[in-house]
């Protein structure tokens, strides 16, 4: 379905991405423990707004509309109702038209895809944001709250830690399938890691991952799924963050670039779009996600583009073998031989389709409700040269983003052009 009317990104920001293994998190070991707390969601949703207003330049009162991506803030907070949340981040918000998106991990897809819709029916300025704040919860405790991404009543009971189990069966059925080596599946944490070390927001700036420690089983990368089936199939390297933190950006039309100030060669523009969902109460195919393939190809048909013609892609790694599927699901790779794309260097920052630059939900973190504003604002900041030690060191005209909510059940896809 082809926009009505031009989209373009023009700026935004994000917070740092906060949680276990940053510098600044506070937990019961840190320094600063009992003197100053983690931000909450309100702090965490202003500074993002801030920054995105100053980012951008804009008067707050010519924005249109305002939309938000979050998951559970009712669980983890205490908190819904966040589309008011977001209005009161600045007077010159009050009284606008503003809701809350939610699927699951992909609350932050939908919010742009809202934006994009808004804006074909006619608004100029759209300002998009995505939220969540986990930690307050332990992983276990969190694991439970983030179940409800799955069918709750069938799969809760798979594992105390239910995604990570999901994505476990996946790793099992994948390598009994193909017999993917665990040296191959590492390196997807390596690369996360090594991106992220190079990226100041990331959660997983400070923290540092061989191949010795992902590629195998040992102290500090153990299996820790209580479900004997599925437990020697997915180790804690294999894992995304339980991460706090917010993106922001902010949607324009054509008209709405002109009313900023700005050129079309400032922004990138959104030339394509994929929206798919399959259905909570049946799986598919464990080896493969078919509803990131329906969604992507829905994007790059939508650009008309293929895969082949990408320089830069998000995707959505909430375990490493996300990642991998992703490739396969893109046509970069044959099914099975998804590996050998990073084995080859070639979705390293210095390759030719260099994938989650800034760390990814490995690295960067996952906060889930952000994570799918977070990644179009990437290749906005990738592409406008802004990402400082991981920037990408190439000229970069197309990319791709890839956000999932639950086991491969909602996916937003998005196809991104350059503008110059
Ligand atoms: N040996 C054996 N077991 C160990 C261990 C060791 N050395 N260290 C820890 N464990 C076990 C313990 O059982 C521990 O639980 P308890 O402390 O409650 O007994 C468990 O592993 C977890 O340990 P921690 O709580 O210390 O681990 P952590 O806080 O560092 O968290 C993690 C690690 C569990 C992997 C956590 O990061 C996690 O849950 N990550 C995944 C988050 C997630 O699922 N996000 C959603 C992704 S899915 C998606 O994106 C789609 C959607 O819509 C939801």
């Amino acid at each position: 379905m082809t926009l009505a009317r031009r989209a373009f990104i023009t700026g935004g920001a994000h917070t740092a991405y906060l949680g276990k293994g940053h510098p600044d998190f506070i937990w019961k070991g840190h320094k600063d423990f009992g003197a100053r707390e983690n931000p909450t969601l309100e702090q965490t949703l202003q500074a993002a707004v801030d920054g995105c207003l100053a980012d951008t330049g804009v008067d707050p009162a010519s924005i249109d509309r305002l939309y938000i991506g979050n998951f559970v803030g009712e669980l983890f907070v205490n908190q819904g109702h966040l589309g008011a949340a977001l209005v009161g981040t600045n007077a010159a918000f009050e009284g606008k038209p503003a809701a809350r998106l939610e699927a699951a991990c992909a609350s932050g897809g939908l919010a742009i895809l809202a934006g994009l819709d808004v804006i074909a029916a006619g608004a100029d300025l759209v300002l998009v944001a995505g939220v969540e704040i986990q930690t307050t919860a332990s992983a276990r405790v969190g694991g439970d709250y983030l179940a409800r991404a799955a069918h709750y009543s069938r799969q809760r009971g798979i594992d105390d830690f239910t995604f990570p189990a999901l994505f476990a069966r996946r790793i099992k059925a994948y390598k009994e399938a193909y017999g993917l080596s665990d040296e191959d599946l590492g390196r997807f944490a390596v690369k996360a890691y090594a991106n992220a070390n190079k990226n100041p927001l990331a959660h997983m700036k400070a923290a540092r991952m061989t191949l010795e420690q992902a590629g195998s089983t040992n102290d500090k990368n153990p299996h820790f799924l209580a479900n004997p089936e599925l437990n020697p199939w997915l180790r804690m390297s294999d894992c995304s963050q339980v991460s706090d933190g917010a993106s922001v950006l902010l949607l324009a039309s054509e008209a709405g670039v002109a009313k900023l100030g700005r050129s079309l060669a400032d922004t990138v523009e959104i030339a394509g779009r994929g929206h798919a969902v399959s259905s909570l109460y049946t799986d598919g195919d464990p080896t493969a996600l078919s509803t990131v393939r329906r969604a992507t190809s829905g994007a790059l048909a939508d650009a008309g583009i293929k895969a082949s013609d990408l320089h830069i892609a998000e995707v959505h790694d909430c375990f490493t073998i996300a990642e991998l599927m992703t490739y396969e699901a893109l046509g970069l790779a044959p099914k099975g031989e998804g590996a050998a794309l990073l084995r080859d260097g070639r979705t390293q920052l210095d390759g030719d389709l260099p994938v989650n630059t800034g760390g990814g939900l490995v690295g960067f973190g996952h906060p889930v409700g952000a994570t799918g504003v977070k990644q179009p604002l990437e290749i906005f900041r990738q592409m406008k040269g802004r990402c400082g030690d991981y920037q990408v060191q190439r000229p970069l005209h197309w990319g791709l983003t890839s956000n999932m909510g639950g086991d491969d059940k909602t996916v937003v896809s998005l196809a991104i052009r350059n503008q110059s």
